[in-house]
């Protein structure tokens, strides 16, 4: 892990779009650098649950690769990052990574970071989970990836969506190694 490089964050067609806008916010306003990659399925998701075009996702990233662009700095594991996370992470791209598939940038630099032993966090968002996508979730965590699933914390007593967002925004940059203000742990919040 370089702790001044790049938190590579990977968006990929699940839903739960707004959750990756708020990582992407909260760690702009962390200051620390984040270089974005879409997959081509995630602009139809984005767009129908933010209305954000690729333009307004870009907005707080530092540096933007193209899906394809098999040759960029993060499909190496001589570029040094501080980590990455895919959020939210389809089925697909989840299966793709934990078979070893590299086809696109995104998967690739899920694969470099599996390769390197850095900290990679995916967020899958898919319900009921199907038997064999808990088995290749399984694999990944066996791995050391942190699968962290995109549920809600009823015992915080979330007021609104944003809330939810933001606490799954904010488990995110725990694992990360980045502080935040996203939400309050249980019985710290005074309130
Ligand atoms: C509106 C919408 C919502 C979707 N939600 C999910 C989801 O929650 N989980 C999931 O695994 N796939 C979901 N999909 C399907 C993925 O987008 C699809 O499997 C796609 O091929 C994933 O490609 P990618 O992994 O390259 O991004 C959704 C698709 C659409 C259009």
């Amino acid at each position: 892990m370089q702790e001044d490089g790049p938190v590579v964050v990977g968006v990929s067609g699940a839903s739960g779009a707004p959750i990756a806008v708020k990582v992407l916010e909260a760690l702009h306003a962390a200051h620390v650098p984040v270089a974005l990659v879409t997959s081509e399925a995630s602009a139809e998701v984005v767009r129908e649950e933010t209305g954000l075009d690729r333009t307004g996702l870009e907005r707080y990233a530092d540096t933007v690769y193209d899906d394809s662009d098999l040759g960029a700095p993060i499909a190496s594991g001589s570029y040094g990052t501080r980590g990455m996370v895919v959020v939210p992470c389809s089925s697909s791209t989840a299966a793709k990574i934990a078979l070893g598939l590299a086809d696109t940038l995104l998967t690739r630099a899920a694969h470099v970071h599996l390769k390197e032993r850095r900290t990679l966090v995916l967020v899958p968002r898919e319900t009921p989970l199907p038997t064999i996508l808990l088995r290749r979730l399984a694999t990944l965590s066996e791995l050391g990836v942190v699968i962290l699933v995109a549920a809600p914390a009823y015992y915080l007593k979330p007021r609104s969506i944003d809330d939810v967002t933001s606490y799954l925004a904010g488990k995110v940059l725990d694992h990360l190694g980045v502080s935040h203000r996203l939400y309050q742990g249980w019985k710290t919040g005074g309130t």
